[in-house]
């Protein structure tokens, strides 16, 4: 077997971690979410469960995989040799290639909304939630630019963890957080931003109910890539003096951070159009957007390409960098386990997720009355990543590092070997042998219920 490789700098690290947090889960999901649940009461309870639960799960996965220096699933089974807890790894390796699969559907949206707002498309007077069905229940046009999408996430796995995954998160992550800014200063020039920022920094406490609660976790676990093996994977190439702790604070900061600065693109862009509104749901960016793109810059076009095409390309950055995490979870396990070279191997994961996202991609055009249990294909990929084996695998992890791991192996983890100080050390044993248990179970039962 190859010698394996790491992250060559501290900034590789962080970038490439932070990369796979920041996601469409950040720049299309958060704002979803913000507009459905009321706004500010949900970016605070938001808050509390990315420091209350985020960021203890996610050190211990980070934990996880630099103690082992493996793959999820082998990662498991050294620290537990014959142990039923192995199906964590087993499953974290699953799921990353289920949603992968359907992660790079809706990537290669992204990619076609970029080339038809450059072409001036997304600014004419159209219905634009036909634009959008039509595209999307179209059989060829989604396939092809999801498969442009998985080639360029093959592409860079391909090359490996330090001239890849590592030079290609230092490349796209400060470009995506130099979009933002841009966007950001856009965004509040235009009129109506007050009602926006309104929206968007005053809790209204009245609109806060359990279930608000609990969505505001499963957007916290989605947008933070936990239980999947992603983070895992990434931590078995960090080095002996990565500091968990710092890198977890930074990654889960960084992550809030472009959340809400997302929140602060769309939400006053939206409200500076009349008879628009924040709570669209998913179809917020594909649908409202590129209404209030052609509405507020119909005087000035030249402005509407500018911001249209920024837009679309931060969320193209943020997916490619997520893309790559999930890719790279499932290729460490095939190289690793299998014995296959890198090349084959990602290239057996490319093709393979690719031939799964096919039937994704399908179940909104010819495939949609193709359903189980009243799902639809995409529908059911994405119920079972996110709403069974995310929060389960979750639960296992702190379970695992809580109760099943010697305390001391922890410990010496979490401080370099007690080179680096951690004084919050018991509180976070308390918070991943109940407080996080317990949440997620919440979580759980709330989704399955609901
Ligand atoms: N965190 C990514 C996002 O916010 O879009 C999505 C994701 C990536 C989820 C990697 C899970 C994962 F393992």
């Amino acid at each position: 077997m190859t010698e394996r490789s790491n992250f060559g700098s501290k900034l590789g690290v962080v970038l490439a971690s932070a990369g796979s947090a920041v996601g469409l889960g950040n720049v299309w999901r958060f704002p979803t979410e913000v507009g459905n649940n009321g706004g500010a009461a949900f970016i605070l309870i938001y808050l509390l469960c990315v420091l209350a639960v985020g960021v203890p799960v996610m050190m211990s996965e980070f934990l996880i995989g630099r103690h082992t220096n493996a793959n999820t699933i082998t990662a498991f089974s050294k620290l537990a040799p014959g142990k039923w807890w192995r199906i964590e790894g087993v499953a974290g390796v699953f799921v990353a290639f289920l949603i992968l699969s359907y992660y790079t559907i809706i990537s290669g949206w992204t990619l076609y909304y970029l080339v038809q707002s450059l072409k001036g498309a997304l600014l004419t007077d159209q219905d634009y939630s036909v634009y959008f069905n039509s595209f999307v229940s179209e059989p060829f046009t989604p396939l092809l630019y999801a498969i442009i999408f998985m080639v360029m996430t093959h592409l860079v796995i391909a090359r490996g963890v330090q001239s890849g995954i590592e030079r290609f998160s230092k490349i796209m992550m400060p470009m995506l957080l130099l979009i933002i800014g841009i966007l950001v200063v856009c965004s509040f020039g235009m009129p109506g931003a007050g009602t926006g920022l309104r929206f968007l920094l005053k809790p209204d406490f009245s609109k806060v109910t359990a279930s608000v609660v609990l969505s505001a976790m499963g957007q916290a676990f989605f947008s933070l890539s936990l239980a999947m093996g992603c983070l895992c994977t990434y931590a078995s190439y960090f080095t002996p003096d990565t500091k968990l702790v710092k890198t977890a604070v930074s990654v889960c900061s960084i992550d809030t951070f472009v959340a809400v600065l997302s929140g602060f693109i769309i939400f006053p862009a939206v409200f500076s159009v009349p008879n628009v509104s924040p709570d669209e749901g998913p179809g917020l960016v594909f649908v409202t957007l590129p209404n209030v793109f052609n509405i507020a810059f119909h005087s000035i076009p030249v402005l509407g390409y500018i911001f249209s095409g920024l837009f679309y390309m931060l969320l193209l950055l943020a997916a490619l960098t997520s893309a790559m995490s999930l890719h790279e979870s499932v290729t460490a396990y095939v190289i690793e386990s299998w014995g296959i070279p890198r090349k084959k191997a990602s290239a057996m994961v490319s093709a393979s997720c690719m031939t799964l996202g096919v039937l994704c991609s399908l179940s909104f055009g010819v495939l949609s009355d193709f359903t189980i249990c009243g799902l639809t294909i995409f529908g059911l990929f994405d119920f079972c990543a996110s709403k069974i084996i995310m929060p389960a695998g979750g639960l296992i992890i702190c379970l695992f590092v809580g109760w099943y791991l010697d305390r001391k192996l922890v410990y010496n983890e979490l401080t370099n070997c007690d080179t680096v100080p951690f004084r919050l050390f018991r509180f976070y044993i308390f918070l991943v042998r109940y407080v996080v248990p317990i949440a997620i179970g919440l979580i759980f039962i709330n989704e399955l219920l609901g």
